[in-house]
């Protein structure tokens, strides 16, 4: 019995990893790429643990996926692989186009031909889970209902674009061939082992390096935060009890505008981090700098997730206000794991970003 797990070194991937070889049995296999955002530091704790095997692999190169899927019979795969960062599909979407349309469509192909080789037994057990967000059904005004599963998809960006893409093509592959398959649309994801070009991340990060912390155009656009401990236990209720075929909308019930974000980020690195010795004083919200906007940039994202409540008994855990604690203590218990994933090219989309 094995699980795969693809894109399981980069940020969702390897908490999800971290949480279930704490709880179950079966063996589990990440196939990562490792680009600029995979990263094995975060899974460093079970690099030796016998329930893990890494292998480094891309989701397209169907050769690799169809031996590991031959030797290694896994019952579930969850595919998390991705390019996931929209200011990088703006300025250069290929890789998007490539990963998330051609890889999953690829990784798709060699499922469904492993998926027909099982037993029965087999075939009535097996999930393929792919992991979306909610940036498909694009934006919504301030008083609009939040996306339900029946929301349309209309994605504003290449990123979000390339995932509508691969949520079609794995409904496709259910419709067509009965491939066992499963979708979810998550917001917004915070916590520890998030890439330092996301949002709450790169605060923390710039704050501590006392560089400005940058708000795109007013710093009025809402998210929908969810701490991804969250994210990851519904993922597992989807694993064991979801309806195949069937999409789960996750949220936080966190709407947010960033610069409320930013200011509570700047507020707890006060608290706890402070740079003068008068906590009285907001020192970090000094830096906060608004800058160009970027182009195409959604208003709002706000997800009702009362299917997944209602039928699946998952609900968050945590609050905003104790998850973005715990995060950014993390991150100031982990400065070594940050300067260890800044890698050249990571350093070079910096200079070049916000070089304004
Ligand atoms: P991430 O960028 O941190 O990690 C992506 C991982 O995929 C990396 O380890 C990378 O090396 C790997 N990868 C990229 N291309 C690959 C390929 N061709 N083959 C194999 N591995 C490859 O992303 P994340 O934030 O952990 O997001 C994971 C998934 O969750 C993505 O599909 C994303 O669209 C989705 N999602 C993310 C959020 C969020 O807030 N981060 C919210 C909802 C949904
Ligand atoms: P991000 O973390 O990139 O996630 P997404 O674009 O998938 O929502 O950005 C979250 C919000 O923060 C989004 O509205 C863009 C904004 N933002 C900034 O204002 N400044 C920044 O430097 C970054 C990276 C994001």
């Amino acid at each position: 019995m094995s699980i795969l797990v693809t894109g399981g070194s980069g940020f969702i991937g390897s908490n999800f990893i971290l949480e279930w070889i704490n709880k179950e049995d079966e063996l589990v296999i990440n196939l990562d790429k490792l680009t600029y955002a995979g990263n094995n530091y975060n899974l460093s704790s079970i690099e030796n643990n016998n329930k893990y095997l890494f292998k480094q692999g891309d989701i397209a190169n169907s050769y690799l996926v169809a031996e590991i899927l031959k030797e290694y019979k896994p019952k579930y795969i969850v595919n998390f692989a991705a390019e996931s960062h929209v200011d990088r599909s703006i300025n250069n979407p290929d890789a998007f186009i490539k990963t998330n349309i051609n890889g999953t469509f690829s990784l798709l192909n060699s499922i469904k031909d492993y998926w027909l080789s099982l037993k029965e037994i087999e075939k009535t057990s097996f999930r393929f889970l792919h992991i979306s967000t909610d940036e498909v059904f694009g934006t919504l005004n301030l008083n609009d209902p939040p996306f339900t599963e029946e929301s349309c998809y209309k994605p504003n960006n290449p990123y979000s674009a390339s995932k509508a893409s691969s949520d079609h093509l794995v409904r496709s592959f259910n419709k067509t061939y009965n491939l066992p398959v499963l979708t979810t649309n998550c917001s917004n994801n915070y916590g520890p082992y998030q890439f330092p070009e996301k949002l709450i991340p790169l605060v923390i990060n710039n704050a501590l390096e006392r560089k400005r912390l940058p708000i795109y155009g007013d710093g009025l656009q809402i998210r929908d935060w969810l701490y991804v401990k969250d994210h990851c236990r519904a993922i597992r209720k989807v694993l064991q009890l979801g309806v195949i075929g069937e999409t789960y909308n996750i949220g936080g019930n966190n709407e947010k505008t960033n610069i409320e974000l930013v200011k509570v980020i700047c507020n707890l690195l006060d608290e706890f981090k402070p740079l003068k010795k008068n906590k009285e004083i907001n020192y970090y919200e000094e830096l906060i700098e608004y800058v160009q906007d970027r182009p195409g940039h959604d208003r709002r994202y706000v997800i009702d997730s009362s299917k997944i409540q209602q039928d699946l008994g998952w609900n968050p855990s945590e609050t905003f206000e104790s998850g973005i604690k715990k995060t950014v203590l993390w991150y100031l218990s982990n400065l070594d794991w940050v300067d260890n994933v800044k890698n050249a090219n990571y350093l070079n989309w910096v200079e070049k970003h916000y070089k304004s």
